[in-house]
């Protein structure tokens, strides 16, 4: 995979894609989903998609070379139509430069249907649902992942770090790994079938370039022994199917003390969570989302209900999602 990453950037190393047999006027529309981040102890090296929620994206060839956005839906005006400040457009502008394909025209109409801001890889999503109509409309059959720098530059300019654990799952599905940025060697890796998700986004304002600096930058060796060896048990609950493993693994003790003040009730809400029957409990990205795994639907859904009416309880609002792991990740819709 590094080698085809390797290939894209550089623009004479990659082959120009026909148009697929497609003229202006054609459109695709792409739906692509969130993501939960870190996975309470992988900070920015641990992601998973899920089925729902996430954005769509409508992508129409033009006959004028160059990029537009002709509409944005559901952001309550909070992001910018003009090309060279949208995530998505600047996303799918890098990938046409490495390609060769300056010369195609194009019109981005995005309609968020997942709340900004909320820890669930808004941003992804969308410049995903972008990335991966350009590459389909330009006929290119290269593996999804070899989108992934593009992806990131998206991040870079949403929060100002070209983190990859939102926009890798949401790209490739399922449960990844980012074993290395430098160079970039992403994993995907296995999960048991019958774990379930369970989502809370509570309705408070959590911006992840604020959430990122407010976390320490140096640690104490003690602390990362803790945590590599969390990590390495999930990641060996996740092949061995072992739940309780997964469970006892999902434990953070660099990130989430910080990031955790600035959820309300965030302990309590894991202590209700847990006591309804969670494997475990976290904080979404860098949140405010929060999310649960189960061992079954039913328990994820009295998860959300029940920490959706202590929410409302304290007079926050918020939005619940249950969903199994996505393996798929952004697919075709229209
Ligand atoms: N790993 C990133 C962070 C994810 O925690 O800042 C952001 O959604």
């Amino acid at each position: 995979m590094e080698e085809n990453i390797e290939g894209l950037k550089n623009p004479s190393a990659a082959t120009s894609p026909p148009l697929g047999g497609r003229g202006a006027g054609s459109s695709i529309s792409v739906f692509a989903p969130a993501t939960v981040a870190n996975v309470v102890c992988g900070f920015d090296v641990l992601g998973f998609a899920v089925n729902e929620p996430g954005d769509e994206v409508v992508m129409r060839i033009t006959n004028k070379p160059g990029i537009t956005i002709s509409k944005i839906t559901g952001d309550d005006g909070r992001l910018p139509l003009d090309p060279a400040k949208n995530t998505v457009s600047v996303s799918v502008q890098h990938y046409l430069q490495s390609v060769g394909r300056t010369d195609i025209g194009l019109d981005i109409e995005l309609h968020k249907k997942m709340p900004i801001g909320s820890g669930l890889g808004s941003s992804s999503a969308s410049t995903v649902a972008g990335l991966f109509a350009i590459k389909t409309l330009l006929g290119d059959d290269t593996d999804p992942a070899t989108l992934l720098p593009f992806a990131m530059k998206g991040e870079e300019m949403a929060c100002g770090h070209g983190h990859a654990d939102n926009v890798a799952p949401a790209l490739m599905g399922g449960f990844v790994l980012i074993r290395s940025y430098e160079p970039l060697d992403v994993v995907r890796l296995p999960h048991p079938a019958g774990l379930w998700c369970a989502i809370v986004f509570p309705d408070v304002d959590v911006p992840t370039r604020e959430a990122r600096q407010i976390i320490r930058n140096k640690i104490l060796m003690k602390d990362a022994v803790t945590q590599w060896g969390n990590i390495a048990g999930l990641v060996s609950g996740l092949f061995m199917n072992d739940i309780e493993l997964i469970g006892r693994s999902m434990k953070d003790i660099l990130v989430e003390p910080v990031r955790s003040m600035l959820i309300p009730d965030f302990y309590l809400m894991r202590e209700m969570a847990m006591n309804l029957g969670a494997v475990s409990f976290g904080i979404s990205g860098s949140g405010p989302s929060v999310f649960a795994f189960t061992r079954d639907e039913e328990t994820a859904k009295r998860v959300t209900q029940k920490l959706q009416q202590h929410l409302t309880s304290i007079n926050i609002g918020s939005n619940i999602y249950v969903s199994t792991i996505n393996d798929k990740g952004p697919r075709v819709i229209g």
